[in-house]
């Protein structure tokens, strides 16, 4: 990897999918991954393209019995080019000496690239190279170039270019059992000479969805009028572009796609607006240059700089990238939920858990109408939620752990052990620790921006509902006379009921009672933040009785939370489980993170160890501030200082085998006060985690969004230290001076702009003049200023004599 360049230098089949997942092309309406265009999904190579919303259920037979997945469906491959020369079978990896390969990613505009030079078995040598990209400019809109030069022969050439419905879900081994077909095909068509089309359905969720090409050849610089020959079936079309090429002369070729599904605005039907607008594109250069403009003005206020640290540096703009192709501003168009694995793979189905709590922070402080209509994908399934709790014998709302389409739960009820080959019973659907996340991305969102209208017309609604249901699930245990959750689970899903219990679940996960706590207690401010009118207005509709209030104010002073060995126990009950040998599995296996997995292939429980998948306890650390903790803490009663802390990172740190890679980023964030150098560690952990797929074999099945986006959040939020309090203010304690030195990023902050830089032991905050809204309240190291437009303020970094001073803007700082 160089400057803003992912790149591979060589062809290899086993690390094929994996790269194809790290180059995928996407706009945040549609993703594709970087598989080349000649090649069809085998065992090698899986071209999939996905788009948000495009959900489709189907029932399997397992074992006799029906079981019902929701998957996001794979759609037509609509790269397809092949080259075939002289009337032999098409060029592909497999049938040609490779003689130069580069394949290549360009960061900055989320461009795919490969080289290649090649003998074919007749020994002629050729260059191709290919460039593609899904537009950031507009959202509908794909391209691909290819340019080839015949080295040492002239001849016949013929490019097959084709739309493929033939596709089905069949990327995840784990899911190969399960049915993965979700398209009927509806009609191929052309428009006009050059343009192939086709539409297909998805077989439940009646989607339609639409793609169209136009493909054209450039000889000698000039539009050739090539033959071409159609052939279509019901699910696939192809046009067949024949001519000559002379050796030495480069023959351009440029395929521009449109994708349109059913669900999307302003069109009629599909297959007319795919055709329609295929018509109207422009050329690949100008289209690409359109694209090129789009990711130049994201990336202005996207990018993080981070010059000591060049190996960061790349990792950090590639996460920038992924996290843009799969959440942009037509993102915000959409229906669209946050799939934890991003548009370019199929694991987990494509399915929003709660990862979104690790990706909204970025997108809060930079792109924050994204947030916003993310958070929408919840509101809309507020009656599901409200239906499910309802069902469950709650009240309010509550969210499923895995959502998809309509916001019913996905999760599925058995799950592979691949090590075993068993099909096991899936617990997880018990977090219900997703309600807290969403409320807490709520009144993160609220903070970031100030979007009282946001709060009064949907937050507020979503936050006393999310409030309603923990009120319900939560009993009063009058012999402790405190409130307390049973039958949950926190994040760690080693732990998903006591061990040899028949009944699922845990008791007073202490993750989400203290969520719990703090919800109860934010709860009444939401109210008070409304305007009085629509507060009434909600309470009323919602018949919020005094009572209620009253319970919430007592739960917050009254939730239970276990502790052991002077330490927050994960759940009632933690202190009593096995202690787990950890040297004899380091020894015996070369990868303990999916520790569960492989103690139940040795027939072991791991619900009766001491080991976690991931934090859990711990998150609260990474959640919220010392002070919030403590505020929290005191209100409940609860002894808790700065070593209470400490002890609880440390005990869990020595339990956790970071199964999910979401872990790094947690401790990562919570070590970054406590022991900066081991932070930094893990930082690297997770930003390496995607792109060298560090638990073998999962990010060619899609990339970890959370991860991706929970390391950039890692630099604003642990590393230059930014948090923001309920009064608004802008908080800001660098640290790790060392490796940050020259650090420079952009937020947007309740409306205004603002780039932060660390130079030395100086903090800059320059405040943007354009757009300024007012009034900004930035504090560093109890020093509070409120910041005027168009000036820089350098502060100098805690430990350090405070001072603050504003300087002219401009001055190159
Ligand atoms: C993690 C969950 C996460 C899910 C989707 C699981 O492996 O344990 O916390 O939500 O992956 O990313």
């Amino acid at each position: 990897m160089q400057g803003f360049t992912l790149t591979y230098d060589d062809y290899d089949p086993a690390a094929e999918a994996l790269r194809e997942a790290l180059t995928s092309t996407g706009n945040g309406y549609f993703c594709t991954r970087g598989t080349a265009e000649w090649e069809d999904m085998g065992s090698v190579h899986y071209p999939g393209t996905y788009a948000h919303g495009g959900y489709n259920r189907e029932t399997s037979l397992f074992g006799g019995s029906p079981v019902l997945n929701e998957d996001l469906v794979n759609l037509p491959n609509w790269l397809v080019l092949k080259l075939r020369i002289g009337g032999e079978a098409a060029v592909r990896f497999g049938s040609v000496e490779l003689l130069d390969y580069r394949h290549s990613y360009d960061i900055r505009f989320a461009l795919v690239r490969r080289d290649l030079r090649f003998r074919d078995r007749a020994g002629r040598v050729t260059t191709l190279i290919s460039r593609r990209f899904v537009s950031m400019a507009h959202s509908h809109q794909a391209g691909i170039e290819w340019t080839l030069i015949p080295e040492n022969w002239s001849g016949h050439v013929e490019i097959v270019t084709a739309l493929d419905g033939r596709v089905a879900n069949r990327m995840v081994a784990r899911y190969r059992e399960l049915e993965g077909r979700h398209l009927d095909p509806v009609s191929p068509r052309t428009f006009g000479h050059d343009i192939i089309a086709l539409k297909v359905q998805t077989r439940q969720s009646n989607i339609y969805v639409a793609e169209a090409a136009r493909t054209r050849v450039f000889l000698g610089g000039r539009a050739a009028d090539v033959e071409r020959d159609l052939y279509q079936m019901e699910d696939y079309i192809q046009q067949i572009l024949t001519f000559d090429v002379e050796e030495g002369e480069p023959a351009r070729l440029e395929k521009m796609v449109s994708l349109f599904t059913s669900r999307d605005n302003a069109i009629t039907e599909p297959l007319t607006a795919a055709g329609r607008h295929v018509l109207r594109y422009p050329r690949f250069d100008e289209a690409l240059d359109e694209h090129q403009s789009a990711w130049t003005e994201l990336w202005e206020g996207c990018d993080i700089q981070l010059p000591r640290e060049p190996r960061a540096q790349l990792l950090l703009r590639l996460h920038v990238a992924h996290v843009l192709q799969v959440c942009s501003r037509h993102t915000a168009r959409h229906d669209a939920g946050v799939p934890a694995r991003g548009l370019n793979g199929e694991a987990y189905r494509g399915h929003v858990f709660w990862d979104e709590m690790y990706v909204y922070p970025f997108l809060n402080l930079r792109l924050p109408e994204i947030t916003r209509a993310l958070l929408l994908y919840r509101y809309r399934r507020l009656t599901e939620a409200r239906a499910a709790a309802c069902e469950a014998g709650y009240r309010g709302a509550m969210f499923p752990w895995q959502s998809g389409s309509d916001g019913t739960e996905e999760t599925q009820q058995v799950h592979l052990n691949p090590l075993s080959g068993q099909w096991d019973p899936d617990l997880s659907h018990n977090q219900r620790h997703v309600n807290a996340a969403i409320f807490y991305n709520v009144w993160r969102y609220y903070q970031a921006t100030d979007d009282l209208e946001f709060l009064r017309d949907y937050g507020a609604e979503l936050l006393l509902e999310i409030a309603r249901f923990w009120a319900s699930i939560a009993h009063f245990n009058p012999g402790r006379q405190r409130y307390e959750i049973h039958g949950v689970m926190g994040p760690d899903e080693f732990h998903e009921r006591y061990p040899g219990a028949e009944e699922a679940g845990l008791r007073n996960n202490a993750y989400t009672n203290v969520m719990v706590a703090w919800i109860s207690a934010t709860v009444p401010e939401v109210l008070k933040l409304l305007p009085a009118s629509r507060a009434a207005m909600l309470r009323r509709i919602l018949e919020v009785t005094d009572e209620e209030l009253r319970v919430w104010e007592d739960m917050s002073r009254r939730m239970y939370v276990p502790f052991h060995d002077g330490v927050i126990s994960q759940f009632e009950g933690y202190a009593d489980l096995e202690e787990l040998d950890w040297d004899h599995y380091r020894a015996t296996y070369p990868n303990i993170q999916r520790l569960d997995r492989i103690l139940k292939a040795e027939g072991r429980d791991p619900n009766a160890f001491k080991v976690s998948k991931q934090a859990d306890a711990v998150m609260l650390f990474f959640l919220f501030g010392h002070g919030d903790l403590q505020m929290i803490f005191k209100r409940l009663g609860y002894a808790y200082d700065r070593d209470l802390a400490r002890r609880t990172i440390e005990y869990y740190d020595r339990r956790t085998s970071h199964g999910s890679t979401l872990s790094f980023v947690t401790f990562a964030g919570v070590l970054a006060g406590l022991d900066p150098p081991s932070s930094w560690d893990r930082f690297m952990v997770a930003l390496e985690s995607d792109v060298n797929d560090v638990q073998g074999g999962t990010t060619k099945e899609g990339i970890h969004m959370g991860v991706m986006s929970g390391t950039l959040d890692l630099l604003q939020r642990s590393y230059v230290g930014s948090s923001i309090d309920d009064e608004g203010v802008l908080h800001l304690q660098p640290r790790l001076l060392d490796r940050l030195d020259g650090v420079g990023l952009c937020m947007r902050f309740r409306g205004n702009s603002l780039r932060l830089s660390v130079k030395g032991d100086e903090l800059t905050v320059l405040v943007q003049a354009e757009g300024f809204r007012g009034p900004l309240r930035v504090c560093i190291s109890g020093d509070l200023r409120e910041l005027t437009p168009g000036r820089a303020y350098v502060f100098q970094v805690p430990g350090q004599a405070s001072s603050a001073h504003p300087r002219p803007s401009g001055d190159g700082r």
